[in-house]
């Protein structure tokens, strides 16, 4: 090569690469306006604005009118005015997330928010907006999870895969609920996305929920509600990101977002700004589009790994018929119904369990397990009817066995639901517990009906697969009644007072009167 034609070559490397920018021509609120790109940008793809004294502002175009591209920032606006450069940039976001990733906190594009050093690039694009997999190629919701939370893993189950709704009203206990299920749960891995909530949570999160061992196992994005609506939805997309790369490695990820609410607010802060019509609420269409997307990407894989999702909502003037709870309740596999009036009484975590279902239920039970539990329910449901009577001491005893026998077991059932946030429960004891509380003789239980909770014989797999052609399962779907032939330990032992006021709070089971009814006649591990 001669001299000349190499010093050319040269020069063209170092020129700089093409560079293809518009200009901004409007910006109303938080919607920008440009002009000069045309053709060459797409919905969903980025732009960078050029800011003087600071690098850029990143954008996502969301719309276009008469011929000019409609963007929305990732950041503050501040510097940014008529005739700004706005540059090209890439054209599909992706994660490159990587086992590093595990013990760290992230924002939504990936920065490190814990002081430590840039979070390592994986080798592996996982774009932020995936579909997820193809439904015939997926694998069946599987084997139960062990979440450490009694009232859940004995009433509302959960099986490898399944996606959970946390319904409740504000203040009623959706984040502190979720760190138990961060700290006691069994998963391989914890993704947990905290999505537009308080920043003052955050820290109390990791310092007093995680603790650096649950921290190892865990990977935090955070937005808080300070940011920018894309990057309250963005950070959503990469909490599913994160999961969805710890799942095709094989793992059981547990992905926990907190809360759907704040993600499906900052859509309709996106579709309001590009113009479209409120809907329901003030909700846009695509909210209500969008949101089914997130949540079918949690579920089983095509291999071996899989993703559990729990989702809070935080259900609107605890009005659970409000459109997101609505449309969230029609997605998902199940609803943990959090209620304010078991809160008020002190009764953590304040589960109503009758409002409750696990759709994996009852197939995922052994038949025993579902004895045990359609008698609790059976048992509450009774006690429900009557609750506003016993509390006014307007329920004579005497006036209806059933409900004689509720009232006897109402306090040892409020024990049971009770659980601290520190203390963790297995899943196996569960129904041991609730069989000694409800006085069904435990050997009346064959040991082995009692699922183990790792076992091979995944729903999926088996006979009493979900959906599946012949569950084995006998009626446990019916609704359960209060004759329930169970055999009971003196069911006619009633305390002696004709009339009895029944304190609705949760107290020590030994020291209410009705509770203090002979002791069991078989042993048990009554906690
Ligand atoms: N398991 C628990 N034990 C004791 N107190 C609890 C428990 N769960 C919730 N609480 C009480 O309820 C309050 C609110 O809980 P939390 O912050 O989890 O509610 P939230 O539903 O997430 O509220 P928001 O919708 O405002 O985010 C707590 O500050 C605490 O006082
Ligand atoms: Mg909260």
């Amino acid at each position: 090569m001669n001299d000349d034609l190499k010093t050319v070559i040269e020069e063209i490397s170092r020129l700089d690469k093409l560079k293809l920018y518009g200009r901004v021509k409007a910006i109303q609120g938080l919607l920008i306006e440009i002009e000069g790109l045309g053709e060459r940008l797409a919905i969903g793809e980025r732009c960078h604005l050029e800011v003087r004294g600071r690098s850029s502002v990143t954008c996502e175009i969301i719309g276009f009118r008469d011929n000019r591209a409609l963007a929305m920032p990732f950041g503050p606006l501040d510097g940014v005015g008529l005739g700004s450069r706005a540059l090209v940039g890439e054209s599909q976001a992706s994660a490159y997330p990587n086992e590093k990733w595990l013990g760290r906190v992230i924002n939504a594009l990936g920065d490190p928010l814990d002081g430590g050093p840039p979070v390592p690039k994986g080798a592996e694009a996982y774009p932020l907006c995936a579909s997820p997999p193809p439904a015939h190629q997926r694998k069946r919701v599987s084997g139960k999870i062990d979440l450490g939370v009694r009232s859940i893993n004995t009433f509302i189950t959960c099986c490898r895969g399944q996606r959970m709704g946390i319904f409740s009203g504000s203040g009623v206990g959706k984040s502190i609920l979720m760190s138990m299920l961060t700290r006691h749960s069994t998963a391989d891995v914890i993704v947990l996305g905290l999505i537009g909530e308080r920043g003052r949570e955050v820290k109390e999160f990791i310092e007093e929920d995680l603790g650096p061992e649950g921290l190892a196992r865990s990977v935090l994005v955070v937005a808080t509600s300070n940011e920018s609506a894309l990057m309250r939805r963005q950070a959503a997309f990469m909490t599913m990101a994160v999961a969805e790369y710890f799942r095709d490695q094989g793992r059981d990820v547990l992905c926990l977002m907190d809360s759907i609410t704040r993600f499906a607010m900052a859509l309709r802060e996106i579709g309001l700004s590009a113009g479209e019509p409120p809907a329901s609420k003030g909700y846009t269409p695509t909210v209500f589009s969008e949101m089914p997307k997130l949540l079918e990407r949690a579920g089983p894989g095509i291999g071996q790994g899989s993703i559990t999702g729990l989702f809070t909502v935080l259900v609107e003037g605890d009005d659970h018929n409000e459109p997101i709870s609505d449309s969230v309740r029609g997605i998902v596999d199940g609803h943990i119904v959090l209620d304010r009036t078991i809160a008020e009484r002190n009764r953590y975590p304040a589960i109503n369990i009758l409002r409750s279902v696990s759709r994996t239920l009852p197939t995922c039970n052994s038949a025993d397990e579902n004895r045990i539990i359609d008698r609790a329910r059976s048992l509450m449901a009774v006690y429900e009817d009557m609750a506003e009577l016993i509390r006014l001491g307007a329920y004579r005893h005497g006036s209806d066995p059933a409900v004689d026998e509720a009232i006897r077991y109402h306090q040892g059932m409020e024990k049971f639901l009770s659980q601290n946030k520190q203390d963790k429960a297995c899943l196996e004891e569960g129904y041991r517990e609730l069989a000694n509380i409800l006085d069904i003789p435990i050997e009346e239980i064959v040991e082995d009906s009692i699922t183990p909770v790792d076992n091979e014989s995944r729903v999926g797999n088996s006979a009493n697969a979900v959906g599946g052609e012949t569950p084995t399962v006998p009626a446990a779907a019916a609704p359960p009644t209060p004759t329930d032939n169970l055999v009971q330990k003196d069911p006619d032992a009633l305390p002696n007072s004709q009339e009895h006021r029944i304190s609705s709070a949760a107290s020590d089971v030994e020291n209410e009167p009705l509770a203090s009814a002979p002791e069991p006649i078989h042993s048990g591990d009554r906690s």
